[in-house]
């Protein structure tokens, strides 16, 4: 049995970071032997075979050393990639920094930017692990809430609330997990035109940014003129479009003299992201087979979406068609007010595991996220199980 009291050496922006209610949830879980999860934030599809050959034959060849950063030819291909697909302006005064997935580049970047006590503007609801990274880096998060009728995209007024003299940057997340919103061109404008006026930086996760449905369109804000270019940090990542989350390779690309910090923080605590994994990625990028393996993908979730949706309005969870990525956002509190409570129920009932909208903000609570990042089948399983609990 210990003598020493381990708190006293954590630090208190750590102890708050545990997210109990998704931990206890999945604990639970683990009693049941037939549980459909509809908690997954990753695609259920396998890596493509191509990718693997660049990977193994990246074994073969030994390139197993440390490298700076990046393989350089992976640097080429992503900024031919953002140059092409995402209309920003590369030139000699702009850098990319590879990582081990864009959560450590995201870290990087928040390392770089943020003295204790700082804070960052982030939507309420949020990606969760925005707000432990921006906690972890002794900063705040502050929470610009976002409305379901204003189909979950912050407002100008929403941001100026959030806004301090101690705001050092705004994170924006399109397409957006969990509430799958797709900003549009003029709403980005808005929120740069903002960011220019109060001299901040932008922080903008584009990962989900190749799942995208219907007639919604994905822009960049880091395109759109070198006002805002020279303010954008654009974080990426092989993990969702590819569906290679394990094998960790993401990357951030913006304005040389924030980057080169960026890379010197991402490189003392990694040195490069796992160096067989990049050749993957440059294969995902230069090989012409990956368009077609992004949008068979696309076109299951799309399928998925469609059906989930539908069967979650009849079930009386109502459910806005999200845009993009592959999560609902669904009311729950015409069944129970607290999410946590409902979550668990569905989960001790139906043994489906669905994740508390109280888990990604205050503003989260009477929401649950529902992946469709999981099999038809099991998809039509779980409404199955679900609409005879709810009904
Ligand atoms: C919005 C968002 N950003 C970043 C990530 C993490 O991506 P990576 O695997 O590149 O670290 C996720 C994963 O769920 C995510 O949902």
């Amino acid at each position: 049995m210990a003598t020493i009291d381990y708190k006293q050496f954590i630090t208190k922006d750590l102890t708050s970071l545990a997210n109990d209610s998704i931990a206890e949830l999945i604990e639970k879980a683990k009693k049941y032997d037939d549980v459909v999860s509809l908690g997954r934030g990753e695609p259920n599809f396998d890596m493509a075979k191509f990718m693997k050959d660049a990977m193994i034959c990246a074994i073969k060849e030994n390139q197993t050393h440390y490298v700076s950063g990046s393989i350089p030819e992976l640097n080429g291909a992503i900024a031919d990639k953002l140059k092409n697909e995402n209309g920003l302006h590369i030139d000699s005064q702009f850098r990319i920094v590879v990582g081990a997935g864009s959560l450590p580049v995201l870290q990087a970047i928040i390392g770089a930017i943020v003295e204790p006590g700082e804070e960052i503007i982030v939507t309420d609801p949020t990606y969760l692990k925005y707000i432990s990274i921006i906690r972890s880096m002794h900063a705040k998060p502050k929470f610009a809430i976002v409305y379901e009728e204003n189909n979950f995209i912050p407002t100008v007024e929403e941001l100026e609330k959030a806004y301090t003299n101690k705001t050092k940057a705004i994170m924006v997340n399109s397409p957006c997990n969990p509430t799958g919103a797709v900003f549009t061109k003029k709403q980005l404008e808005e929120i740069a035109e903002f960011a220019i006026e109060k001299n901040i930086i932008v922080i903008t996760d584009e990962v989900y940014e190749n799942i995208i449905y219907d007639d919604a369109k994905h822009y960049s804000i880091g395109s759109f003129d070198s006002d805002i270019s020279e303010r954008t940090i654009t974080l990426n990542s092989f993990s969702k479009s590819y569906a290679m989350t394990g094998l960790r390779v993401g990357y951030a690309a913006g304005p040389i003299e924030l980057m080169k910090h960026v890379f010197n923080y991402n490189y003392f605590g990694h040195i490069c992201a796992c160096v067989p994994s990049m050749y993957a990625a440059l294969e995902a990028l230069t090989n012409p087979k990956s368009k077609e393996f992004v949008q068979s993908m696309v076109k299951e979730y799309d399928r998925r979406r469609k059906f989930i949706v539908k069967r979650l309005n009849e079930i009386g969870l109502p459910t806005k068609m999200p845009k993009g990525a592959f999560y609902t956002f669904s009311r729950c509190d015409n069944f129970d007010k607290n999410s946590h409570n409902f979550a668990n129920n569905v989960l001790e009932k139906s043994h489906v595991i669905v994740i508390p909208g109280s888990a990604f903000g205050p503003h989260g609570e009477g929401f649950v996220r529902i992946s469709y990042a999981t099999k038809y089948e099991q998809i039509e399983e779980a409404m199955d199980r679900m609409e005879k609990l709810l009904k």
